[in-house]
């Protein structure tokens, strides 16, 4: 699969710019702040609905504006699929798949993947668990609509039970008959989840180790563990021995809401123990494992975004990750790099590959090299 064209208006700094891209390989260089990662984003945006980096969808359209526009053409097979973003101001987003209108943005995730991979992904290391099940789940939501149901399902299940918490604790009271059916059905999605999850990381593990092994050379060894306060022999009896501290704190602690991925290298926690270089190599390991997975069910390749992974990775791992790229595993590429020359010395190596260089101007962009 691949983006053959890209048009925005009022997007962030953009204004109004038209884009015809490389199958393969496509470099944005330019000055800090000139738009290469906001092009990134925009991607992004076509493929998950969102910016990868500014939740508030309403900052997302350019200053002193009031809608926006994404719209781009991919390619799947012979015939263009457009694919459309807007938004006005105070309004609902709208997604367009050619002239259809989405009812249910989440029916268009995971039909144009793309992987990107960005400085403050290591995040997912550092932060607390909420940002780790983000990312499994994202994964796993754009491979499996299902499992995106039972979440959704889980979610507003776990909200009214909370609700159902403090109610309790404000009046003073506590009904188990008004509880029970929520108990039921946080146990019934939670399990279901679970057990994806699980399966899951059996799949994803294999790819992980095998990148992670390669960018370091095989000299260490890494981990990836899930955890769970619902895996034990009886959930029910748990989330009942957890009742009296979720009437005091006024909400559940026990359920997959609280599942965590722990992440080791040579059997120790990688955010305390890990170097800077190590853990960027795990964060580029699971996104390649990212990459690998959706491959693998989708039947094709999605994007691959890389914002300025360059400057995070000695020469050695860039050799590494040039090997995967003339080896074809990857499928359209997109860099950023405020270094044009770095670029392409990197590139020009590379025989046989359509490689399209833009320089990126305050929002505005022009073609360097097309080879
Ligand atoms: N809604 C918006 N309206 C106008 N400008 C915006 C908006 N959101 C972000 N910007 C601006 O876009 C500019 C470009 O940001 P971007 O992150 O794309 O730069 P970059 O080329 O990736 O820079 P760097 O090399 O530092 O990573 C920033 O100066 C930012 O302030
Ligand atoms: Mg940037």
């Amino acid at each position: 699969m691949h983006l053959e064209s890209l048009e925005l208006l009022n997007f962030k700094n953009y204004e109004e710019i038209n884009l015809q891209f490389s199958p393969e390989i496509n470099c944005l260089t330019g000055n800090n702040g000139s738009g290469k990662t906001n092009m990134l984003d925009a991607i992004h945006y076509l493929s998950l609905t969102k910016s990868a980096f500014n939740p508030v969808d309403s900052q997302n359209i350019r200053h002193e504006e009031n809608f926006m526009v994404i719209r781009g053409a991919f390619y799947k097979t012979e015939k263009p699929e457009i694919i459309q973003c807007s938004l006005q101001q105070g309004q609902r987003k709208v997604v367009k798949q050619g002239k259809k209108q989405y009812e249910k943005l989440g029916e268009h995730i995971g039909r144009y993947p793309v992987v990107l991979i960005a400085p403050n992904d290591t995040d997912v290391i550092r932060e607390g668990s909420e940002i780790r099940r983000k990312f499994f789940d994202s994964i796993l939501s754009q491979i499996d609509q299902q499992y995106l149901q039972w979440l959704l399902q889980y979610n507003h299940v776990l909200k009214q039970r909370n609700s159902l918490l403090k109610h309790f604790a404000e009046k003073n009271t506590l009904d188990r008959d008004l509880l029970e059916p929520y108990d039921q059905q946080l146990l019934h999605f939670g399990l279901l989840i679970l057990g994806a999850r699980k399966e899951f990381l059996n799949e994803y593990l294999p790819f992980f180790l095998s990148h992670y092994q390669n960018l370091s050379e095989g000299k260490e060894k890494a981990e990836i563990r899930h955890e769970s306060n619902l895996e034990v022999e009886d959930p029910a009896a748990e989330l009942s021995r957890s009742l009296r501290r979720d009437l005091a704190l006024q909400r559940s602690n026990t359920g997959i809401h609280k599942d965590d991925y722990v992440f080791e290298i040579e059997g120790h926690p990688l955010k305390k123990w890990g170097s800077q270089g190590q853990q960027k190599s795990f964060v580029i390991a699971l996104k390649l494992a990212h990459f690998d997975v959706m491959r693998q069910h989708k039947g094709y390749k999605p994007i691959l975004l890389l914002d300025d992974i360059f400057d995070k990775l000695d020469d050695h791992r860039i050799a590494r990750l040039m090997e995967l790229v003339s080896g074809h595993t990857f499928g359209q590429l997109f860099v950023t790099d405020a270094r044009p020359e770095r670029t392409e010395r990197i590139f020009q190596q590379l025989p046989d590959t359509e490689v399209r260089v833009f320089k990126i101007e305050k929002g505005k962009a022009t073609i360097l090299k097309d080879a």
